[in-house]
């Protein structure tokens, strides 16, 4: 809802700055703007905003930022969007003016769509951050390796890889090493946000999709969760925009020609619950499996390495009583409930204590612990 006190504050503030400046400085005509995004990395939303109407958008623009100074190569916030998300001035004319009720502002849209779909995930993960997952990484291997000659590879390029296995154990964690690794564009999209509001959203959006990475090639498309989508035919009568969006990743599966270097990395929890003839697309299925002690114990570690608080704690008993959890079990269930037990109890340091309260309290079923203690 509109919050007119704060608008009415926000419009003071504005016209205090612009009353200062507005002495030694001009109106600005025109004001070119891109949208950068948010400030810090917000799980819930989607990294881009999409703006359809840009009259409507340079009315909202002007209104809430009536008066402020814009310089080139600055930014501006859209306060209106939590978290404040960014828009660089591109251009300003003339240089250092002022916001007015006149000025003309635009968006620059074609590199937004460039951008939009391209990650930009600022991750810092390496591939070496990943413990275990050898088939995977070795995957990944050759898919680099392409990528820097693929004339040499002709017919025999890595194409379509789908990556399964139980959920945490690594498969979006890999893509976005990848993603940090490689030099060439990445697209990313995570199957459900296919899902749209209107029937034939979700095919056309596969079909830009696979249209950049194509003319972008060489790329790779990732799509993530992909059992949300490609729905095994069985279940495609329930949701006939579900079956839509199988029919256009075929027929986008199939127009990539075999000259085009674009690679699809599919990642599924389940494939059993994939479209058989999505399915089939992929020339190799490369399973995550769950940590094996020697891998708890590394990721343990690793993880260990960022607590804010010092530790005190008996690593092989933990990996001895953790069998059967994932890497995001460790993580999450494990590691950040025993710090924050420790925190609420004040304790300095993390201990066999904390960590006890914590497989208690994790969703670990009693079954699956009494297999533990063996
Ligand atoms: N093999 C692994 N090595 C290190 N950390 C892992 C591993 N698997 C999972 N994790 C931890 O769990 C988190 C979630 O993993 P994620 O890649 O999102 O799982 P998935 O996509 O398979 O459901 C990661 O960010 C990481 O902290
Ligand atoms: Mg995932």
């Amino acid at each position: 809802m509109k919050n007119d006190t704060k608008k009415a504050e926000i419009k003071t503030a504005n016209q205090k700055q612009s009353k200062i400046e507005v002495d030694n400085r001009e109106y600005a005509e025109c004001v070119v703007l891109r949208p950068v995004g948010y400030p810090f990395e917000f799980s819930l939303m989607d990294e881009n905003i999409e703006i359809t109407n840009k009259e409507l958008f340079e009315e909202y623009a002007r209104d809430q930022w009536l008066g402020l100074v814009v310089k080139e190569n600055s930014h501006l916030f859209d306060q209106k969007i939590i978290p404040d998300y960014g828009f660089e001035i591109v251009k300003a004319k003339p240089n250092d003016s002022i916001i007015s009720e006149n000025t003309r502002i635009k968006l620059i849209t074609d590199e937004l769509d460039v951008k939009k779909d391209e990650t930009r995930i600022k991750s810092n993960i390496l591939l070496s951050d990943i413990v275990g997952q050898v088939n995977a990484k070795n995957k990944i291997k050759v898919i680099t390796k392409y990528l820097e000659n693929p004339e040499k590879f002709g017919p025999w390029a890595p194409k379509n890889i789908l990556f399964y296995g139980l959920p945490g154990t690594g498969k979006t964690m890999l893509v976005k090493a990848l993603a940090n690794e490689l030099e060439v564009p990445l697209y990313l999209i995570k199957a459900t946000s296919l899902i749209g509001d209107h029937v034939g959203d979700g095919a056309s959006k596969i079909h830009d999709l696979f249209k950049k990475a194509s003319e972008n090639s060489p790329s790779i498309i990732f799509i993530d969760e992909m059992d949300a989508i490609a729905l095994h035919r069985s279940f495609q009568s329930l949701r006939g925009d579900v079956s839509e969006i199988v029919n256009s990743l075929l027929t986008e599966m199939d127009g990539i020609s075999e000259n085009e270097s674009v690679i699809t990395i599919g990642a599924t929890n389940n494939p059993t619950s994939i479209d058989y003839a999505v399915r089939s697309r992929f020339e190799e299925e490369i399973e995550f499996k769950l940590p094996n002690d020697d891998e708890r114990l590394s990721i343990l570690e690793n993880n260990l390495e960022t607590m804010p608080l010092d530790y005190d704690l008996d690593l092989g008993k933990i990996v001895k009583l953790t069998k059967g959890l994932s890497g995001r079990d460790l993580k999450e269930k494990i590691l950040k409930t025993s710090l924050h037990n420790a925190i609420a109890n004040d304790n300095d340091t993390i201990t066999m204590k904390n960590i006890e309260y914590a497989l208690n309290t994790s969703k670990i079923k009693n079954r699956d612990i009494k297999g533990m203690f063996e």
